[in-house]
């Protein structure tokens, strides 16, 4: 399943409208990664530069220039018979135009020439700074070449700004179409976690039980997942990005899958918990009753207009006075709060946003304060407990029980869409579900 095409061109577009006259917007694709030796990781493009072109090659640049006439121009890697035999098609400059719609293409070896005439006497080139994968160095030489030509009347770009802001807002909300995307790959992986609790037995691997998620998505569309999934047991549910999965799953264990496919580069993310052996012990329930009890109330406060942090709190106070009821934490609730003695055992926020990357652009705060939902956005619901195998604090019972439950939530116009209710959660169903399996 995929977006249709015409929406790349409409996302330039819209683009172009909110950017200031006489500007220039640069994004860059991602490159192919090195695993070891001449061996590559899968390919995954950048998600800005997929977001404004759906075009999934390696090395180009995209630049716009809004104006009477908008410009939209690619640099990409050229037509190459021998390179094509070995690696795959290219679209080439002549490609990038015919199918994807830019206004000009060229080929990547013209991109030095090129870009100084682009940026001459621009007030303003956004583009993201200062990352990893920066354009910093590149763009500064050509910054240089322009600097080079000022006496035969070329002018350096006034300011540089961080392209963030404006893309980043822009990916924030969700049109109807990205939704069903999203919903879609939602689903996937929620009968990818079904599965999963069915075909659970003790004395299997973790990574085994990874193989039926990851073969669950592959079967169903999802050829990739949107992040590295986490398969922990026992004790390992603590280690909050567990992703060695190579431990055996044994009689009690409880079993925390954090997985979600992806589908055209739009994740899903989700969450379970559940007993190896069908049945939970009294304290691995009642530690899931807490978390579940805010997962249910949080997704319920979910609307437009609820502030953010305001989510995260109430998360706070259900799971704080669940510890203090269940003797984990003692004193007053409040005062615990205050004072972060939670941290213990909740170290992490109710979600983040989520989009085309797992954890997705778009701040939390605006003008240095909270934000608040709005329709459109997409967002976890992911409250967790985790009790250290080695914390003397509490009674040894409790020890090494870790839980998590997350959903994807969209802000509606009244309310809320859980993307990912098809999975169970109420611990009762839970448990018919692996008895029948
Ligand atoms: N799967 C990453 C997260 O839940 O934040
Ligand atoms: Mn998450
Ligand atoms: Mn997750």
């Amino acid at each position: 399943m995929k977006l249709d095409r015409s929406i790349y061109q409409q996302r330039r577009a819209a683009l172009l409208a909110k950017m200031p006259a006489n500007s220039v917007m640069l994004i860059a694709a991602a490159s192919h990664q090195s695993r070891n030796g001449d061996a590559e990781y899968a390919f995954r493009q950048n998600s800005d530069f997929y977001y404004l072109t759906g075009f999934n090659e390696p090395d180009g640049l995209l630049v716009l220039k809004p104006g009477s006439t908008s410009l939209s121009v690619l640099f990409t890697q050229p037509r190459d018979r021998d390179m094509e035999i070995w690696n795959g098609y290219r679209a080439g400059p002549e490609g990038c135009v015919a199918d994807y719609g830019v206004d000009a293409a060229y080929e990547l070896k013209e991109i030095d020439t090129q870009m100084p005439n682009l940026i001459d006497g621009v007030d303003q080139l956004f583009y993201p700074l200062a990352r990893k994968t920066s354009l910093d160095g590149r763009v500064k030489g050509w910054i240089e070449s322009v600097a080079q030509r000022v006496r035969a009347g070329a002018a350096v770009p006034k300011a540089l700004t961080d392209s963030d802001t404006l893309l980043h807002e822009m990916r924030l909300f969700k049109s109807d179409a990205e939704v069903e995307l999203m919903a879609h790959a939602a689903e996937i992986s929620a009968q990818a976690h079904v599965t999963a609790m069915q075909e659970c037995r003790v004395g299997m691997n973790e990574f085994q039980l990874e193989a039926i998620i990851q073969s669950h998505c592959m079967k169903s569309g999802a050829r990739y997942q949107a992040y590295t999934p986490i398969v922990a047991a026992g004790a390992n549910a603590c280690i909050l990005h567990y992703i060695e999965n190579d431990k055996p799953i044994a009689d009690g264990d409880l079993i925390l899958i954090d997985a979600g496919c992806e589908l055209d580069n739009y994740a899903s993310d989700i969450t379970r918990t559940f007993p190896a052996n069908g049945k939970f012990t009294a304290e691995q329930r009642a530690i899931y009753e807490l978390v579940l009890k805010a997962n249910i109330a949080c997704i319920e406060l979910v609307k437009p207009g609820l502030n953010w942090d305001a989510l995260h709190q109430a998360s706070v106070r259900i799971l704080t006075e669940g510890l203090v009821e269940l003797g984990l934490l003692s004193g007053d609730v409040d005062a615990l709060i205050d004072s972060g003695a939670f941290r213990r055992f909740y170290m992490h926020r109710i979600g983040h946003w989520l989009g085309m990357d797992v954890h997705d652009v778009g701040s939390y705060r605006v003008n240095g304060e909270w934000r608040d939902l709005e329709p459109g956005m997409v967002t976890t619901v992911e409250p967790g407990l985790y009790i250290a195998p080695d914390d003397h604090s509490v009674e040894a019972r409790w020890r090494g029980i870790g839980v998590r439950i997350e959903d994807d939530v969209l802000v509606t116009a009244t309310g809320a869409r859980v993307l990912t209710d098809s999975v169970p959660k109420d611990p009762d169903e839970i448990e018919a579900l692996m008895a029948n399996a």
